[in-house]
């Protein structure tokens, strides 16, 4: 079925639809001479500074630093995955998404067969739980859990029967099943080899859903004491458990604009708070809160709670969590912590309290800044220069994770104030760390060609800014590899725009997604000249001669070195010379 979305494609799309008619009916755009601008969607503001450029199609905030292209807006905004955005596009445009078919080696293995299977896995497992002669102890356990028919249903629970090849019988497995069914750790081979035995026996299944709702493992919960309690699926093509969130997709599903997720530890505590209504829990498969998962989470919602037994244990786990928020919180996304009275998990304290209760105690949910100054504080005396130094040394590194903006500035303007000391004193301890060497900062306005950066980046600024100009420099200065960062970037996307020269900005910029470079890619291209009208080709064959003096002068400066320790060869020797005689024509 589903191959790859061909990349011809999404540069067709792209040019036919407009970023303003996507945008405008969801934020409604105001023209603001050449562009378009309005209150920033993704974060709070009272002054527009959220632009969109027709040119360019591309979208950009100055404020929170969001941007990118219709594709992006609408996962984003809509919280639509990366083919979704594409199918919604393509309804727009009345197009039909072609899908690239098989025989392309040069793409992973399909997965394809992998969904399928465990999608007939899981009906499977369900139908078990109705008409399996020994369901009745399950069906009887999840009863005396509480659950009712409904929210069985809803979470598609299902019952493993006991027995060692129920899996393979009942789907008449042929070898190839076989052979992806000890993939997905549905079956576990035996230990002489011959032959492969169910994983899951009498159990029942809870299973797990991507965010599109397509199955991708299993967690299968013992009906009395035994042990295990819980088995889950290992880790397949399919299912990485640092990056899925049980629930998630059964939420997106039950409530239409979701604005807070709340992240507990059991599949029992999603499912039990369902029943009471709160439709916006989650659970890790198992595993500690991982970056990843912060970042799926504030992708589809901008306030993520916390919830944590309110022992030691659940205090230290809530704190790897906060540290694995902190790259996550830019503007706008809040992340909070809710703990739990001694003994109680959320399964049990909304069948004790209800969900009135529940709810207000996650509406009074600690904040992340309180969370943290509290926590570092109490292991230090706060009233000693000492104890004040301590608090700036385990802080800064911390709040130096932190994504630029109001945020961090509130949270370094508290530790300035606890510290006794001035927010200057502490900015020298709170450099951003450098995502790249080449990495500019995000411009907070509009910046001149001029100033501090590379002749890279500004010449990829200008090209992005004014693509047709790819054609217009003609032959480039240089023609070996040149040995300066971001030039085989730069290359790339000269030769791109040379066949594509009417592509927008946000079309090009399209062709890196899940590249590293899109991020610089993405803050180069909000950079606007100026003023309007500039011939801006002067400016970009001027940069492009200063990266061929800067590879000059690097190979020039090896070679010197070279000369120094006597080890320069006669082919060496002539290629110096050489070099010298291009860089005076070349000045
Ligand atoms: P808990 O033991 O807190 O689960 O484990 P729970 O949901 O409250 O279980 P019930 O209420 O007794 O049914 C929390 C999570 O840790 C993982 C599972 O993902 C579980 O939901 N876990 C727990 C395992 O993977 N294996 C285990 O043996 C136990
Ligand atoms: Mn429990």
């Amino acid at each position: 079925m589903a191959g790859r979305i061909p990349q011809s494609f999404i540069d067709e799309l792209l040019a036919r639809i407009d970023i303003v008619d996507v945008i405008d009916p969801r934020v409604p755009l105001k023209k603001a001479g050449r562009e378009f601008k309005a209150c920033c969607p993704f974060h709070g503001e009272k002054t527009p500074s959220f632009t969109v450029s027709q040119v360019k199609q591309f979208y950009h905030c100055f404020g929170c630093g969001q941007h990118g292209t219709a594709i992006t807006f609408l996962m984003d905004y809509e919280h639509m995955d990366f083919v979704e955005a594409i199918e919604e596009l393509a309804h727009r445009a009345g197009l039909e998404v072609p899908r690239e078919t098989g025989g392309d080696n040069r793409h992973a293995p399909s997965t394809q067969p992998h969904y399928a299977l465990l999608e007939r896995i899981s009906d499977y497992y369900q139908e078990q739980l109705r008409s399996h002669p020994q369901a009745g102890h399950a069906v009887e356990y999840l009863k005396q859990r509480g659950l009712t028919g409904e929210v069985a249903a809803r979470f598609k629970i299902g019952f493993a029967p006991p027995g060692w090849e129920n899996l393979a019988n009942a789907l008449n497995a042929d070898s190839a099943t076989q052979k992806l069914l000890l993939e997905l750790g549905l079956t576990v081979q035996r230990d002489d080899g011959k032959g492969a035995y169910d994983r899951f026996r009498d159990r029942v299944q809870f299973p797990i859903h991507d965010r599109r709702g397509r199955t991708i493992g299993f967690g299968g919960r013992v009906l009395d004491n035994g042990t295990p309690k819980y088995m889950n699926s290992p880790e397949s093509a399919v299912f990485h458990k640092g990056q899925e969130l049980y629930g998630l997709h059964e939420a997106r599903k039950a409530v239409r604009k979701l604005e807070r997720i709340l992240v507990v530890e059991g599949y029992m505590d999603v499912v039990a708070l369902a029943q009471f209504d709160i439709n916006y829990a989650v659970a890790t498969l198992g595993t500690a809160t991982t970056p990843e998962h912060l970042e799926r989470l504030f992708r589809t919602v901008p306030e993520v709670v916390f919830c944590f037994d309110g022992d030691r244990a659940g205090r230290e786990a809530a704190w790897r969590a906060l540290e694995n928020s902190l790259p996550a919180l830019a503007d706008g996304r809040e992340a909070r912590f809710l703990f739990l009275p001694e003994g109680e998990d959320p399964d049990s304290l909304v069948r004790k309290i209800g969900k009135d209760a529940f709810e207000q105690g996650i509406a009074s949910a600690t904040h992340l800044s309180d969370f943290f100054f509290e926590r570092l504080s109490a292991q230090l005396d706060i009233d000693s220069i000492d104890g004040r130094a301590r608090l700036v040394n385990l802080a800064s590194p911390l709040l130096a994770r932190m994504p630029d903006g109001m945020f961090r500035q509130l949270m370094t303007e508290r530790l300035a104030e606890l510290a006794g000391t001035s927010v200057n004193a502490l900015a020298g301890r709170l450099k951003l760390p450098q995502d790249a060497a080449d990495d500019p900062q995000p411009p907070a306005q509009p910046v001149p060609v001029a100033g501090g950066t590379s002749p890279v980046r500004e010449a990829i600024s200008i090209l992005l800014y004014q693509p047709a100009l790819a054609r217009e420099v003609g032959e480039l200065p240089f023609q070996e590899p040149v040995d300066v960062p971001g030039v085989s970037l730069l290359t790339e996307l000269l030769e791109l725009l040379q066949q594509q020269p009417l592509a927008s900005t946000g079309a090009i910029l399209e062709h890196w997604r899940d590249r590293e470079e899109t991020r610089h890619l993405a803050k180069l291209a909000s950079w606007t000249p100026v003023s309007e009208g500039l011939d801006l080709l002067p400016d970009l064959q001027h940069q492009l001669q200063r990266i061929y003096r800067q590879h000059l002068e690097r190979r020039i400066a090896i070679l010197n070195k070279k000369e120094v320790s006597h080890t320069l060869s006669e082919d060496e020797r002539r290629e110096y010379w050489k070099l010298q005689t291009l860089l005076q024509e070349a000045r």
